[in-house]
């Protein structure tokens, strides 16, 4: 039986631990970093601002300065990274600095105003493009009292805005609305020492927060094991294992999924009591039969969906994904990018401006494939071709490299 494979550690865990271990005071030791280039532009505006890292066989060590942070002269580069500029513009908020974030070109057509306006509430000025969008100018209030957040869009970088924005005002700030999102803020916020409790349908953060340097390990990244568990679940007969995923429930709803779809799906829980709890992931491949998404599950299905819409044109039946108008707003539009993509793969689609229904099992052919310069887009469709027998060619394969490098390797084990 071949090996368990392992994914890179988790890209929304590494962004959150490297920014709370900036803002600590002292040092704390960071295992298992994905080095995917998402995180390294977090990293890198860290340092922009002052905060030292320091790698120790494979660790990386950060002296956090307990909030100080310095406005560099040149504005910082977040790359294709959302959740870097988004965090970043909530961490800032609060803080006495004046800096520009900015990133290429998908993140520049990304919206901002979802976080710009709910940080308003902290007399924080921020400053984007006429368009909504980077560069984006946060002049940080660190007199800021404390806010009733109120969040309008099921975005956990919005909520974490607003979390992190909490650490520095004055008082109990209290984030309300659409929070039922990945919590790994939360989590983080309780192992860094910090309360940030729920309080019927809000969290509440008491600041200004002393922040108490940790040691975080980060587990391997379910939406990176997604693809590797997709490529065996629409292959009858075929099975893999990955080990050490995070197993937060609120990143898990693609293995539902993957069961709703037919594929047979183990979990063996390593340490449920950790502040993130990990595991392994079996999957065996059967014949799959369609599922319907419901926009209630899209949130904690938001990075999988174009995964779930590859599953559907192997799967028997029509596949459908309602309430995903987010897809829109991505790092490409997932929908148009998924649609366009399948449709050159010989697979039928239909689009709506909140999903998309997929006909299966479809009749694959070789085709190119436009990846818009987005990862999960380029991972979907080689999981597609790979399942498919069929030749896929991307016209940019590197753009995995922000989340997962070396993930031909890790496709090609799948058995
Ligand atoms: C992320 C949240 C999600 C997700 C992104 C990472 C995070 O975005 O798509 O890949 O780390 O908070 P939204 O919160 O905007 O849905």
């Amino acid at each position: 039986m071949a090996a368990p494979l392992t994914v890179p550690g988790d890209k929304s865990i590494a962004h959150r631990a490297l920014m709370l271990a900036a803002l600590a005071e002292g040092e704390s030791v960071l295992r298992n970093l994905p080095s995917g280039l998402d995180v390294r532009s977090t990293q890198r505006v860290l340092d922009g601002l002052g905060v030292a890292f320091r790698d120790a066989d494979g660790v990386l060590i950060v002296t956090g300065g307990g909030g100080a942070l310095r406005s560099p002269a040149a504005p910082l580069d977040c790359g294709n990274s959302g959740t870097t500029i988004r965090l970043m513009t909530g961490m800032l908020a609060t803080r006495a600095v004046d800096v520009i974030l900015d990133g290429d070109a998908s993140l520049r057509s990304r919206p901002m105003r979802r976080v710009a306006e709910p940080l308003e509430s902290f007399g924080a000025e921020i400053a984007l493009s006429a368009a909504g969008t980077a560069p984006v100018r946060v002049r940080g209030n660190p007199a800021a009292p404390a806010a009733g957040v109120a969040i309008r869009v099921a975005s956990a970088q919005v909520k974490s805005a607003a979390l992190l924005a909490a650490l520095g005002a004055h008082g109990t700030s209290r984030v309300h609305g659409a929070i039922a999102t990945r919590d790994h803020t939360e989590r983080l916020l309780r192992a860094f020492g910090v309360a940030c409790t729920a309080d019927g349908d809000a969290l509440l953060v008491d600041g200004p927060a002393r922040l108490r340097a940790t040691e975080v390990d980060v587990p391997g990244d379910m939406s990176s094991a997604a693809f590797l568990l997709a490529a065996a679940a629409a292959v009858p007969g075929a099975r893999v294992a990955v080990d050490d995923v995070g197993l937060n429930p609120t990143r898990t709803a693609f293995l539902d999924v993957l069961r709703r779809f037919g594929a047979q799906v183990e979990v063996a829980p390593l340490d449920a009591t950790a502040a993130e709890p990990r595991g392994q992931i079996t999957v065996r491949g059967a014949p799959l039969r369609a599922i319907e998404v419901e926009p209630d599950d899209v949130p904690g299905l938001i990075d999988e969906l174009p995964l779930v819409g590859v599953l559907g044109a192997f799967a028997r039946g029509t596949t459908t994904v309602r309430g995903a108008a987010e897809l829109r707003v991505k790092e490409s539009d997932r929908i148009a990018t998924f649609a366009a993509a399948a449709r050159a793969l010989g697979v039928e689609v239909e689009t709506f401006d909140d999903g998309f229904a997929v006909r299966g099992p479809a009749r694959f052919r070789s085709g190119a494939v436009v990846t818009a310069g987005d990862h999960r887009i380029a991972m979907a469709f080689s999981v597609a071709g790979r399942a498919a027998g069929v030749d896929v060619r991307l016209d940019d394969p590197d753009c995995m490299a922000v989340s997962f490098p070396g993930f031909f390797g890790a496709l090609d084990a799948v058995a």
